[in-house]
């Protein structure tokens, strides 16, 4: 009786160990909308190798790319409802959620350089955003880069005059309505996914988005035209279901969010020549007329497109632009430092100093 006990208990415990060692993964489903090869579609397939080799398998991340399981406004309540658990929106789509905070980045000419832009996401702004979320059931764990935004179309934009009268697709923000209607244009919000055909069958004339976009997506096919003219920005927040980030056992979460700095660091490295190949990609598939915005355009555009600014400071908050306003002075004030010569600087140095007694 004891032995057959113990022929039991023998048998069980083998049993036990492929049982212990079978526990399913816990998975994280990463949508988005872009291509796979772009710095978003790079940095999450980055990001799912890290996680799963550094949690031994125990997190498995599935990437699903390209609207494959949900379009830009489906797909923010399928994180809501925890259908997915990860997303990579860009910062343009948090207005129908209700936090239209985030159209800050839109906000046409708000960044002359990426080092204000890094300020911003990574300093005390970004924070706030992120704070914005929590009531909505999300978290944001990060800020992630595209690049500056190019105007495509089938005819020649060069000065304001030209967007009369074009319907222009947007992404779902006020403030890229607004700028549209300062040129001229007629706004017209598309989700991305639909955005090739649309202009295909001319039922918009034109886009704006940064190039690693417009070339992934093969819209260069459907434009004439394109000017590189880094009116406006677009970047993305990765963002988790809240519920499911608070119930990751307390030894994995420390690894995904580790993952998730790499995956950033990663990201942003990659998103400037990501954007340079594409632009080259394009100038070689010969369908595309590019044209650089000079100096005297920009500042056409600039005069008719800095009131939005001013519009939407009671939607986005004074204090918020202001903010950036401070970030941008303070980065120019230390690249005008950073560019005196030493010489200069020992000849202001010795001017200061008060002429010695004779
Ligand atoms: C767009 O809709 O144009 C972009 O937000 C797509 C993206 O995610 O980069």
């Amino acid at each position: 009786m004891i032995l057959k006990r113990a022929l039991i208990l023998f048998t069980l415990a083998w049993l036990a160990v492929p049982f212990a060692q079978a526990a399913d993964p816990i998975v994280i489903k990463f949508s988005h909308v872009v291509a796979p090869n772009t710095p978003k579609g790079k940095a999450a397939d980055y990001f799912k190798n890290l996680v799963e080799e550094r949690t031994g398998g125990r997190v498995k991340v599935e990437v699903y790319p390209n609207s494959q399981l949900y379009k830009d406004r489906e797909e923010m309540e399928a994180l809501q409802l925890g259908a997915v658990q990860m997303l990579a929106p860009s910062l343009s789509k948090f207005g129908p959620l209700g936090v239209r905070s985030f159209e800050l980045f839109d906000l046409p000419y708000i960044f002359p350089n990426k080092e204000t832009l890094y300020r911003v996401m990574d300093g005390d702004i970004g924070k706030q955003l992120f704070g914005m979320l929590e009531s909505k059931g999300i978290k944001g764990l990060a800020f992630w880069d595209n690049g500056f935004k190019q105007m495509s179309a089938n005819r020649p934009l060069r000065k304001v005059g030209d967007f009369q009268g074009l319907k222009m697709r947007i992404q779902s923000s006020k403030v890229l309505d607004a700028q549209m209607k300062a040129l001229g244009a007629l706004p017209q919000v598309m989700a991305f996914s639909e955005v090739y055909t649309a202009l295909q069958q001319g039922v918009v004339d034109g886009t704006e988005n940064p190039v690693s976009n417009l070339y992934t997506q093969k819209m260069h096919e459907v434009q004439k035209h394109l000017t590189i003219s880094d009116h406006g920005y677009l970047g993305y927040a990765v963002i988790v279901n809240k519920k499911f980030w608070d119930d990751l056992p307390a030894d994995l979460r420390p690894v995904v969010e580790k993952a998730m700095a790499d995956a950033t660091r990663y990201e942003r490295e990659i998103a400037q020549k990501e954007n340079d190949d594409a632009l080259e990609a394009v100038r070689k598939a010969g369908k595309t007329e590019i044209y650089v915005l000079p100096l005297e355009g920009r500042l056409e555009w600039h005069k008719v497109l800095l009131p939005v600014h001013k519009q939407f400071e009671d939607v986005i908050g004074k204090d918020l632009i202001q903010g950036v306003y401070g970030i941008a002075a303070e980065v120019e004030k230390e690249r005008l430092a950073a560019t005196v010569k030493p010489r200069d600087k020992a000849k202001a140095k010795a001017k200061a100093k008060p002429a010695k007694a004779q």
